[in-house]
């Protein structure tokens, strides 16, 4: 039986969007393989999010599969680990430092990949999947496992993909952090002239 998530701890105004207030990052993953078309579409609208110079510096390295998924998860840290176990897929997201063009750095590549996260995480969502996002990794080995050259990308973050699953199929001490979070009120974030 699929549990119903609750969202009472979400103040979105009426105009929003679903899309984005019912996004949310969920732990309890069920291991069922997802579709390789479905696998191919959330990353393609990946590649439609805007960039500086439209260099589209982002680079997705994912788990193929049951024959690597142990190899992907290792590459997290215990504590991400324990949840991200029962996930359909685990990927990594990398930020190519320079600018092809020039070969200049370019400090807006991890500002243009969170952009293309967001539509990975988004893509998902409008296929019944669901991401999180994974900063607590194993930072040392993962440039050496995935065989990626540390001095042209830098590792931005893991994440998990998947179908998600009950709460109580979680370790109890996840089982209560397992629902959308609130966020900050709009005053805060947001300031319309000059204070
Ligand atoms: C870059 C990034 C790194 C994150 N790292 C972790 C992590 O290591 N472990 C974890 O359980 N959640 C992690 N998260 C999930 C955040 O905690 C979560 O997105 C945030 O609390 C907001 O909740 P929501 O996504 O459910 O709205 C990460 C999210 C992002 C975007």
């Amino acid at each position: 039986m699929t549990q119903k998530t609750n969202f009472e701890s979400r103040d979105p105004l009426p105009n929003v969007n679903s899309l984005f207030h019912q996004r949310w990052s969920p732990r309890a993953f069920k291991k069922t393989p997802i579709g390789a078309d479905t696998i191919k579409s959330v990353f393609d609208a990946a590649r439609w999010a805007p960039s500086c110079s439209n260099e589209q510096p982002w680079l997705f390295v994912t788990s193929s599969g049951e024959k690597d998924f142990d190899t992907f998860l290792g590459l997290l840290n215990e504590s991400n680990r324990v949840w991200a176990k029962n996930a359909g897929l685990i990927g990594f997201i990398f930020a190519k430092k320079t600018f092809t063009r020039n070969g200049n750095d370019n400090n807006k590549a991890k500002f243009d990949c969170g952009a293309a996260w967001m539509s990975i995480t988004l893509q998902a969502n409008m296929h019944g999947l669901y991401t999180h996002g994974i900063g607590g990794l194993d930072y040392a080995n993962v440039y050496k496992t995935l065989n990626i050259a540390k001095d042209e990308f830098d590792i931005i973050c893991g994440f998990a993909l998947g179908e998600t699953d009950q709460a109580g199929t979680l370790p109890e001490a996840l089982q209560e952090k397992e629902k959308p979070s609130s966020r900050k009120p709009l005053a805060d974030i947001w300031q319309a002239g000059i204070r």
